[in-house]
């Protein structure tokens, strides 16, 4: 498949992420960590929920309706529901939002929708949000369907709402990066003020970033992902056509740190707090003015 554009990358990563989210490894390409542990991933789904939520108080949140682009299972969405007025999942994989649902429980104030993997689909368009995240998510997307993903989520947010994202580093450039998880961001190398509550502390969602980041933005073949790179991580089974999902899982852009502060220049006319606390990706956090 010619991938010329972002719906051909939008259709690729549909098929790819509905096809893991159909296997038998579906958590595993959410959050290697605790897979095959129901508990244990479910913790890690606690702490990276809890790091996304970061500097925003618990009465704040109550009263704010908030969308998760690519809720994948539910593995933080279980977390968010219980501390928001509303939550919207949304995910380009409707298996995937068959196992969200689950982990959900039915709550009364959740709901969740398929999406085309580029912008916001017209049952979720019913409202603004004070809050609109993607966690482990667009470290998956090429460049310009992050680029749409990005102006799509800036349309929907509430005055005074947040957005909160991550995307995929080139591991090369030390640029932003900053000491142990939780630390104050370091050097910036366009360091810009941002109006937004302090700056999220960062789980470890990556591992201990200690693999190279694909060079280009075209999947990278034959190579296993850093979570068996690393050996952190249960190498999966031998299931038809595993190994093709797992080496094809990282499809994102890697991101020079100055690059994405130009990138989300561009996209929003807010500043983007930018910050990094391992080698593998770079967070932004806007506020939208009152
Ligand atoms: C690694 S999982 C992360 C899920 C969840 N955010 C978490 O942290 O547990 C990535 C999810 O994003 C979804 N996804 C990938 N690209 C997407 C896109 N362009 N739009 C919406 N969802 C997408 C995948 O189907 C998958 O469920």
């Amino acid at each position: 498949m010619t991938l010329n554009s972002s719906s051909d990358w939008a259709e690729h990563l549909k098929h790819h992420w509905e096809r893991r989210a159909a296997s038998d490894l579906a958590e595993y390409f959410i959050a290697p960590h605790g897979f095959g542990d129901d508990d244990e991933w479910t913790e890690h789904g606690r702490r990276h929920a809890t790091a996304a939520l970061v500097g925003l108080e618990t009465d704040w949140l109550s009263q704010r309706d908030i969308l998760e682009i690519g809720c994948g299972a539910g593995r933080l969405a279980q977390f968010f529901v219980e501390r928001t007025k509303s939550y919207t999942g949304l995910d380009i994989a409707p298996s995937m939002i068959e196992r969200a649902q689950k982990r959900c429980g039915g709550a009364a104030n959740a709901r969740f929708f398929e999406t085309d993997g580029l912008t916001v689909p017209a049952p979720a368009r019913d409202r603004q949000y004070g809050l609109i995240l993607s966690i482990a998510v667009m470290i998956h997307c090429p460049k310009p369907v992050i680029e749409s993903l990005v102006r799509d989520a800036w349309s929907l947010l509430a005055p005074g709402g947040r957005l909160r994202i991550q995307v995929y580093a080139d591991a090369t450039d030390t640029d932003g990066l900053t000491a142990p998880p939780g630390a104050a961001p370091a050097t910036a190398p366009t360091p810009r003020p941002d109006a937004d509550a302090s700056p999220p502390s960062t789980a470890d969602e990556l591992g201990s970033g200690d693999a190279d980041p694909p060079n280009a933005s075209e999947p990278p073949k034959n190579e296993p992902n850093r979570h068996q790179r690393s050996g952190h991580h249960p190498r999966p089974g031998s299931l038809p056509g595993e190994a093709e999902l797992v080496d094809e899982h990282y499809m994102g852009y890697p991101f020079r740190y100055a690059e994405f502060a130009e990138l989300m220049r561009e996209l929003v006319p807010e500043p983007a707090q930018l910050y990094r606390d391992e080698p593998n990706c770079i967070y932004a956090s806007i506020l939208k003015p009152a």
